[in-house]
């Protein structure tokens, strides 16, 4: 949520900051702005509410030119998305701040702040950060010292880049709570809140960890832990995936990363399966021994993460016999649990980095579970720092704001835990396992079959261009497919869309079923397919429109009222993954002819980390 760019060079960083920020773009975009230090040594700074492209233009007709510099694209929490509230915010002409996270005590900070005699120009927390950085460098004349020195006064969660007029070799950062990444170059250094943003200018990478300040220079960096105590930290190096910021062929980043699915889900295979089990040891050294142990299983995680983990819970129940409860981290972390003796505490997580997912995992660890495994895309993720296993689902970076690659690898990464967790407790039935991971090896195969329906589903989505509502309809593991299907819709293009399980439907949702209201069923070839469609003549005799994604041995056929997309056909127990491609494609199709903007829909952030 917001984004950050900061760089220190011999060489103008004004293009550099722009770049970084459109590749940051898709974490939030209500306003945006670069702060540099210009050839006379003054601070300048250049402002804009709207999308990068606004700031872009305000830059080309008056461009900004410095050595220094730090820029943000912005997801507004405390305050409008107005240029006044825009980062980076300055204090009397001497200091720039921009940040990421919420400072909680800022009313305190401010009303102190406003005694000193400082004037408020917007109205968000971040200011008073910069003020109070502003009233210690007066005391301290060192904007190091006077960073560290404020640290402690500020509650909350934050990632800071922080430059000074009188201060034009230094870049300083701070991490609480929000993660930040310093770029290494030659002479020249960079800092961002995510990787993807240097990767055009460096692949040489040092995280910060909790509580660290950094101080950046062109020829060096020094970073002091939250004790106060020089540390290094490791410097990664990255050689692939900076393809990623790029769209290539396809119009959308949503739409190139539901077609790379049969790649990175072969990709998230990868390494993980033998001739005829799954490897155990890939959930990390110590996961044979614990996995042997594990009674239940507790998951927690938000969004689309969240459906993946109640399509898991299925899995976890139906194939390996462990009770299993899903539950979303803004609710869990708030309530008494009662924790069943040996669980595993499982949190998924596309970013790693989600606000209510990672503060979940911190309260779980008060709590007594046996231990907590992460499935998350990015390794080097908070979450899956602070776990004690993980499985790194191989999606890469996934930039649309829509979540779709992140989701099936998801799916594929829980399908792995519960084979091993099963075998690892001997509870699986004969066989299963050695079947389910032919199937699994088949699965992207089977994906490119249901990618080439492209064409089918983009005439279906033509149905919905003048729809405002929506019913999806599944049962069993399809009824989270059903969900994630109707988020999608919500997403992209603002149709409200709601899921139910489709036995629910008598019990009130059918009074809302029409002909202006189509009903979405997905209803692979399983135990429950003639339950199903019973639901389907119920919506069909009230004059609903049917459109329906079934194995072409269900026996639905396409008619009046009834638009049948035919899928390949697929094990009962990999259907969730499979059946989800259509739903992200429809969504996809109907987003574009309803002109939204589909990678940044309005009001939403790809990674969440605020609460
Ligand atoms: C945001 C994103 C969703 C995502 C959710 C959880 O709402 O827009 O796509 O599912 O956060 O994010 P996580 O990174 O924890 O999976």
């Amino acid at each position: 949520m917001c984004g950050i760019v900061g760089a220190i060079a011999e060489r103008n960083i004004t293009p550099i900051l722009l770049e970084g920020l459109k590749r940051l773009e898709y974490r939030g975009y209500d306003s945006a702005g670069v702060a540099v230090i210009d050839a006379a040594g003054q601070l300048a700074r250049c402002r804009r509410s709207g999308k990068i492209a606004e700031l872009e233009q305000a830059l080309r007709a008056a461009p900004l030119a410095g050595r220094l510099g730090i820029a943000h694209t912005r997801w507004a929490t405390h305050g409008a998305p107005l240029e006044r509230n825009a980062h980076p915010h300055c204090s009397a002409g001497e200091v720039a701040v921009v940040h990421n996270g919420i400072i909680e005590n800022y009313l305190q900070l401010r009303e102190r702040l406003q005694g000193l005699g400082y004037r408020f120009e917007s109205d968000t927390d971040t200011e008073v950060i910069v003020h109070l950085l502003h009233h210690k460098l007066q005391e301290t004349g060192d904007l190091t010292t006077a960073l560290k020195a404020i640290i402690p006064e500020l509650h909350g969660a934050y990632g800071l880049a922080v430059i000074g007029a009188g201060q034009p070799d230094r870049l300083l950062a701070a991490r609480s709570g929000s993660p930040l990444v310093i770029g290494l170059g030659h002479g020249e250094n960079f800092l961002a809140s995510d990787q993807i943003a240097l990767r055009q200018v460096t692949d040489r990478f040092v995280y910060l960890e909790e509580g660290d300040i950094a101080e950046i220079r062109r020829d060096g960096v020094q970073i002091w832990d939250a004790q106060g105590r020089p540390v290094q930290r490791e410097t990664l190096q990255y050689r692939d995936g900076a393809e990623a910021a790029d769209k290539g062929e396809f119009r959308h980043f949503m739409l190139k990363e539901i077609h790379e699915q049969p790649t990175v889900v072969r990709r998230t295979l990868e390494n993980r399966l033998a001739a005829s089990h799954v490897l155990v040891e890939a959930f990390g050294p110590q996961a044979a021994e614990l996995f042997g142990r594990v009674k239940n299983v507790q998951i927690v995680a938000c969004g689309t993460s969240f459906h993946a983990g109640m399509v898991a819970r299925y899995w976890l129940e139906g194939l390996a016999g462990i009770p299993c409860q899903v539950e979303v981290a803004s609710e869990f972390r708030y309530r008494k649990v009662v924790v069943q003796p040996d669980s595993l505490f499982v949190t998924i997580s596309q970013s790693g980095e989600t606000a209510d997912t990672l503060a979940a995992l911190r309260s779980a660890r008060e709590l007594g579970y046996l231990a907590s495994l992460a499935i998350c895309n990015v390794g080097t993720s908070s979450l899956v720092r602070e776990s004690d296993l993980c499985l790194l689902t191989q999606a890469g970076p996934e930039i649309g704001v829509a979540s779709t690659k992140a989701f099936t690898t998801q799916l594929v990464a829980l399908l792995l835990l519960t084979l091993a967790l099963g075998q690892a407790r001997s509870s699986l039935g004969a066989g299963v396992e050695a079947e389910l991971v032919e199937e699994l090896r088949r699965l992207p195969a089977r994906l490119d079959e249901a990618l080439a329906m492209d064409d089918t589903i983009q005439r279906i989505a033509e149905f919905f261009a003048d729809k405002n509502n929506c019913l999806f309809l599944g049962r069993g593991a399809q009824y989270p497919v059903a969900m994630e299907g109707a988020l999608k819709l919500k997403e992209i293009s603002y149709i409200h869309a709601e899921a139910y399980p489709a036995g629910e439907l008598k019990h009130g949702p059918l009074a809302l079923v029409d002909a202006s209201m189509p009903v979405v069923t997905v209803a692979p070839n399983n135990e429950l397919l003639e339950k199903l469609k019973s639901n389907l003549q119920e919506v069909r005799a009230r004059g609903g429109e049917l459109i329906v994604f079934a194995d072409g041995e269900a026996g639905i056929h396409n008619g009046e009222g009834t638009r049948l997309v035919r899928m390949p056909h697929i094990h009962h127990q990999l259907a969730p993954i499979l059946y989800t491609v259509p739903l992200q494609l429809l969504s996809y199709h109907v987003a574009v002819l309803k002109g939204t903007d589909v990678d940044q829909p309005r009001n939403l952030a790809k990674s969440v980390t605020v609460e």
